[in-house]
């Protein structure tokens, strides 16, 4: 009994609370609107999940833009459908689908290889894709699927491609990783212990792990980026609450609210595009944790024994050595 109240109501109370308040805070805040931005001709950015949702607006922005785009995507047809949509508004419009299932480690290799055998630049990586409150499930490789999808299929990307962003990011122009997470990593906690879920599984608490993971993540890489000297930078951002199918694994009646609620009162996804395309293009992008359009002055502060923890289970979850 208080197992089932630690572990399933608990959460699912925090992440719904969680809710309510940002949406407050959300609505008493002016709309978005994405500032003028640099052209991008020339660049070249992976948006992972771009067929719908804040991805596609991140992708159809960054095209508009000027920059070559491929969308990382496990379906097909939405994929192209995107690209034909994005190519239809504007003709010049260098937009592309690649497979990516970031639920298969093989996957993700194959992404990355085929990705690197083309000898493009990587100036912007959007770790975007994303699932939330799906029912118990694992990755091709067993772990959690918030904890797979969401963060550890898009460590291995990163950690993939991370050769290619240090040599294309130039002095004054670093390349981005940008982390999409959320403000419910707030409310997350990394259980080191049970990092899949196998002993208590609440998606709630699973979805709000995968997020802290992300920011986490996103601070570490920075900090190891300017130790090396490297000119990669990489930030986490929370689009904020957007009216998009994420919501639809809710329990069915609050998914009847939330959809009203939503039309109403949630952001639109190129709302939401507008803290990720920011982070993605401003100049003056330094790392942190990025809503509401801009960086944050306070990051979330973290534990780095904890920071540096996940980092290496994360490398040993996935065989991967830091020479390599
Ligand atoms: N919407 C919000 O209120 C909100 C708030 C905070 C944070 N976020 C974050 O924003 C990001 C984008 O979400 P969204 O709201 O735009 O949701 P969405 O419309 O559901 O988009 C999610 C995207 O991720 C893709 N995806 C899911 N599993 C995948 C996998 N295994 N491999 C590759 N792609 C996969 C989906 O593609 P498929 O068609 O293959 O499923 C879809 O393109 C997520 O990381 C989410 O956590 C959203």
């Amino acid at each position: 009994m208080w197992s089932a109240l630690r572990f399933g109501l608990l959460p699912a109370l925090k992440l719904y609370l969680l809710g309510f308040k940002v949406l407050l805070a959300q609505l008493l805040n002016k709309p978005l609107r994405l500032p003028v931005m640099p052209r991008q001709n020339g660049k070249v950015a992976i948006v992972t999940g771009g067929g719908r949702g804040i991805g596609y607006e991140v992708v159809r922005q960054l095209a508009r833009l000027g920059a070559h785009v491929i969308i990382g995507g496990r379906d097909e047809q939405e994929g192209l459908a995107a690209v034909r949509r994005i190519c239809e508004e504007d003709k010049e419009a260098k937009v592309e689908f690649r497979k990516l299932d970031l639920a298969s480690v093989l996957s993700i290799h194959q992404f990355a290889q085929s990705f690197k055998e083309r000898n493009l630049p990587l100036n912007i990586l959007v770790n975007n894709a994303g699932v939330m409150l799906v029912p118990e499930g694992r990755t091709g490789d067993g772990h959690e699927l918030h904890f797979g999808v969401n963060y550890l299929g898009h460590f291995l990307l990163t950690w993939l491609l991370l050769d290619l962003l240090k040599s294309s990011g130039e002095h004054g122009d670093a390349a981005r990783v940008v982390n999409v997470s959320s403000s419910a990593h707030s409310i997350g906690e990394i259980r080191l212990n049970d990092i899949n879920s196998s002993y208590h599984y609440s998606a709630h608490a699973a979805y709000c792990q995968s997020k802290l993971a992300q920011v986490s993540f996103s601070s570490h890489l920075h900090q190891e980026m300017q130790r090396g000297g490297f000119r990669v930078n990489s930030c986490a951002v929370d689009p904020g609450m957007v009216n998009t199918a994420l919501y639809c694994h809710l329990w069915t009646p609050l998914r009847m609210a939330q959809r009203v609620i939503a039309r109403l009162f949630f952001r639109t996804p190129a709302e939401g595009a507008v803290t990720v395309l920011s982070a993605a293009l401003s100049q003056d992008c330094k790392g942190g944790y990025w809503s509401n359009g801009h960086r944050e002055m306070t990051s979330p502060a973290f534990d780095p024994g904890l920071e540096l923890n996940l980092w290496e289970v994360s490398m040993q979850l996935l065989g991967l050595q830091s020479d390599q």
